[in-house]
């Protein structure tokens, strides 16, 4: 199969969705990999890195996507990529088509077989094209939040780990899923004085087996919430329900409770964020100030740090873009019922519900179209 690659486009995106090892073993499986030149280059991967593993490399994004059977990428694509799309073209990529109507009735209009990262999902419900990013944003979380807590960005001027003599900061995490537990194990691990709190009494039981002991697990609810954020350094929001927007669990009113400086770090932002103060930030602009407290609410975290987080996705997206080759998509799809799953277009039809329910388009199982 030809696989293409194409560079990443959307503003201040520095991911790639394959490195040269991952080509590299594309092509020993027998495909051709076409690499636009550049793709790496934001993350660390030269032409040069690519072509020893056996990549073209093509001078142009047109290349790649007439050339290409699958289109390999880390973000949708976006306005001016849809005329580049061919009919029976599959592409594997995030696409959070729920979120844009505009960009779900292009790739409808443009007869491409669509496969979303973000909707992959495992037996045991587990989403492990998103997995890897949520660790990614958990473990930074701490380390951005450790730096608004500098005095010369509004924070209180605290050192998390404090120092022989003078007591570690208090890092305050709410929901204990992948970000949360990534969290906790970096402040913990830099000697914080950690508190985390879930609603899940069931998850609290697993954290509390394979968390240190300086980390206090605690269950949520507003009182153990209002109690906690009162004397934190730092507050990291890490909530999820699935499908739903994040519940507001800080309110405005509850930040004049809280001290001067206290940073928020959000991550929870890109559901909409459990902070009513919080909005979304940039990598260029990170955070603001309400009330004294610094809110930090960058919604694409690991594009802060693409070299970490390439290949982390691409450790993650690699055996299916294996299977996705070997099998051709469409049976690849019959074969593997977590890749079918990610399918969200097929032959102009919405086969993932909550896309067409967001825009009262009609919805056709997978199942019966790839059959
Ligand atoms: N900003 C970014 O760059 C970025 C990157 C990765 C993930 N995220 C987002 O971070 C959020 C968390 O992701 P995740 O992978 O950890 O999700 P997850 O499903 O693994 O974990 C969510 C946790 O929140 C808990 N929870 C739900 N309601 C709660 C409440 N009221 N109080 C306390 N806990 C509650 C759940 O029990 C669960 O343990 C998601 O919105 C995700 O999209 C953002």
């Amino acid at each position: 199969m030809k696989i293409g690659i194409p560079k990443e486009i959307k503003t201040n995106e520095n991911r790639v969705a394959l490195v040269p090892s991952g080509a590299a073993a594309l092509v020993a499986d027998g495909h051709a990999v076409i690499v636009e030149t550049g793709a790496g280059q934001g993350s660390g991967f030269g032409d040069a890195e690519y072509r020893e593993a056996g990549a073209q490399i093509a001078p142009d994004a047109a290349t790649v996507w007439a050339a290409a059977d699958l289109i390999v990428k880390v973000k949708e694509p976006i306005e001016p990529e849809w005329p580049r799309i061919r009919p029976g073209q599959c592409i594997f990529t995030y696409f959070h088509f729920a979120a844009s109507e505009a960009l779900t009735r292009a790739h409808l209009a443009s007869g491409a077989v669509c496969i979303a990262y973000e909707t992959v999902e495992l037996p045991s419900r587990e989403l492990p094209l998103l997995t890897p990013m949520s660790e990614v944003a958990g473990r930074m979380a701490v380390q951005e939040g450790a730096k608004y807590l500098e005095k010369l960005y509004g924070g209180r001027g605290v050192l998390l780990a404090g120092v022989p003599g003078v007591a570690p900061g208090k890092v305050v995490i709410l929901g204990g899923g992948v970000v949360g537990e990534n969290a906790a194990k970096i402040a913990a691990g830099i000697g914080a004085q950690v508190v985390l709190l879930d609603i899940s009494v069931q998850r609290l039981r697993h954290l509390s087996d394979i968390l240190p002991v300086n980390v206090q697990l605690i269950h949520s609810n507003r009182h153990n919430l209002l109690r906690h954020i009162a004397n934190a350094d730092l507050v990291i929001g890490a909530v999820l329900i699935h499908g739903a927007a994040a519940p507001k669990l800080i309110l405005r009113e509850d930040l004049k409770a809280m001290r001067p400086g206290t940073v928020i770090v959000d991550v929870s932002v890109d559901q909409g964020g459990c902070v009513e103060t919080i909005r979304p930030t940039t990598h260029e602009n990170p955070t603001f100030i309400v009330d004294g407290i610094v809110h930090y609410g960058v919604a694409n975290m690991p594009g802060g740090v693409p070299l970490t987080a390439t290949l982390a996705l691409t450790n993650a997206t690699l055996p299916y873009v294996q299977q996705l080759a070997a099998r051709g998509c469409k049976q690849a799809l019959r074969e593997n019922a977590a890749l079918l799953n990610g399918l969200n277009i097929i032959d102009g039809k919405v086969t993932h519900r909550k896309v067409a329910e967001a825009f009262g388009l009609d919805y056709h199982p997978a199942e019966s179209i790839v059959d």
